[in-house]
């Protein structure tokens, strides 16, 4: 049978839309669906919905379009779901976005298509979906249907550099999918890994939880150092300093959808305190952390504090599982005179489902007689908003673990930067 589409997305967010758009530019015939009528909207009116760098003029061609039915994906040869995988509040996989694409697309599914996995999923995810397919319908994997389970490993922000650049792991179990699959990444990806379904999981995971953790052992040397007096960032530059093994990660406020999530699906169904577990807790300790290390300096009971970044990392609009919005907590239990919140990325007024609306100061505006700051996110420009700081409030105290000055102090009077 001739299919309409080479490909239609499920789900077309921060990894669907560039991966759709991705394929466009590689000349297959890609569409998408998405229950979010807002980014429907504005997909199909030509604008990204959402900062992701190299988008924007396939996007302004209008050629990529957004539906709201499933029933599209009857005309597509391949479907991949990108929709969201989080985590219950509990540790424990929220299944409830992929059983709901399933339920949708069930009657849609046609002989001879792919069903590709792409979200990031739990361990027996992709078998999961496989009996649920055979339970539900009368296809059959590797029969009549390919089903494989390929991961995005894009970091946000790098999508249309890295989907071009980034090995693409495979996991089916027949020949009908693996077929499939492959085709199907072949323009895109300059290398295929095939493998099985359990294995192409783990990979992914691994991927994103190795991070995590590295980026706990960063953070535990920050608080390790600092308890002693001593400068991390200094200390980590002299360790890696031509020094070929072990490399020390900078410290910072590790989170996001990702990396905070992805370490429950591996452990949910283990009982035992473990490495992940405490890589979770290092890095959840931060925004208390820089609280408490800095309130040893400087009292933050009725003084101004300004804290610049609100979103999970450098340079992207993504508040989710941001840790800045804990940090403002944390600085509202000492009871301050006013914090201003600045993140040149997000909109004038910041809406957060737990802080509620916050206005976002212009960032000199924040600083402008601030007594203290913290640097929450190392976007680009703080630098400089530092440098501007230290020549007008040279008293003003400073929380920098992300050292954007790159003049290795963290906890200091801004004052200090003048011969940095
Ligand atoms: N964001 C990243 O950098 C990144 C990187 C690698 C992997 N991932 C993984 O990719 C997956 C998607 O993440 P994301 O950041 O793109 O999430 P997202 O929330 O930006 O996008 C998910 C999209 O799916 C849509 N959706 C939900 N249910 C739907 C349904 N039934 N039918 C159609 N659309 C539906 C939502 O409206 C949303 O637009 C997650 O599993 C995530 O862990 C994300």
């Amino acid at each position: 049978m001739g299919f309409e589409y080479d490909v239609c997305i499920i789900g077309t967010g921060r990894v669907g839309l560039p991966l759709g758009l991705s394929f466009m530019d590689v000349g297959l015939k890609a569409t998408g669906v998405d229950v979010d009528p807002a980014l429907r909207e504005a997909v199909c009116g030509g604008q990204m919905p959402f900062h992701e760098p190299g988008y924007d003029e396939l996007v302004a061609r209008g050629t990529f379009q957004i539906h709201g039915s499933p029933e599209i994906c009857a005309r597509s040869k391949a479907v991949v779901v990108t929709v969201g995988t989080p985590l219950h509040t509990h540790i424990e996989t929220d299944l409830r976005q992929i059983q709901s694409v399933l339920e949708g697309l069930a009657p849609h599914l046609r002989p001879g298509q792919l069903l590709c996995l792409r979200s990031t999923v739990a361990p027996g995810t992709t078998t999961f979906v496989r009996k649920w397919i055979e339970r539900h319908t009368d296809l059959r994997v590797g029969d009549t249907l390919g089903l494989a389970f390929c991961p995005e490993r894009i970091a946000e922000g790098k999508a249309r550099e890295e989907l071009r650049t980034l090995p693409q792991i495979v996991g089916t179990e027949d020949d009908l999918s693996a077929e499939l699959a492959v085709a199907l990444f072949a323009p895109l990806a300059p290398e295929i890994l095939p493998t099985d379904y359990v294995s192409a999981e783990l990979v992914k995971l691994f991927n994103n939880i190795a991070r995590y953790v590295h980026f706990a052992l960063a953070n535990q040397f920050a608080l390790v150092a600092d308890t002693f007096g001593a400068n991390i960032h200094q200390i980590r530059h002299m360790a890696n300093h031509k020094y070929p093994r072990s490399y020390i990660a900078g410290p910072g406020l590790t989170a996001g959808t990702c990396l905070r999530k992805d370490f429950g699906m591996i452990n949910e169904w283990s009982p035992y305190p473990d490495m992940l577990l405490s890589a979770w807790k290092m890095n959840e300790y931060i925004p208390a952390f820089l609280v408490q290390h800095l309130g040893k300096r400087t009292e933050l009971h009725d003084k101004v504090v300004a804290i610049l970044g609100y979103t999970f990392k450098m340079d992207t609009d993504d508040t989710r599982d941001s840790l800045a919005p804990k940090l403002y907590r944390y600085v509202q239990r000492q009871l301050p005179e006013a914090i201003r919140v600045s993140d040149h990325h997000l909109p004038a007024t910041i809406v957060d489902d737990r802080n509620g609306e916050l206005r976002n100061w212009d960032v000199d505006e924040a600083l402008n007689g601030a007594d203290c700051v913290f640097i929450a996110t190392n976007h680009t420009g703080y630098n400089e908003a530092l440098r501007r700081l230290a020549e007008r409030q040279p008293d003003t105290w400073v929380a920098d673990i992300w050292n954007v000055t790159r003049a290795d102090l963290m906890f200091y009077k801004a004052g200090a930067l003048l011969d940095a």
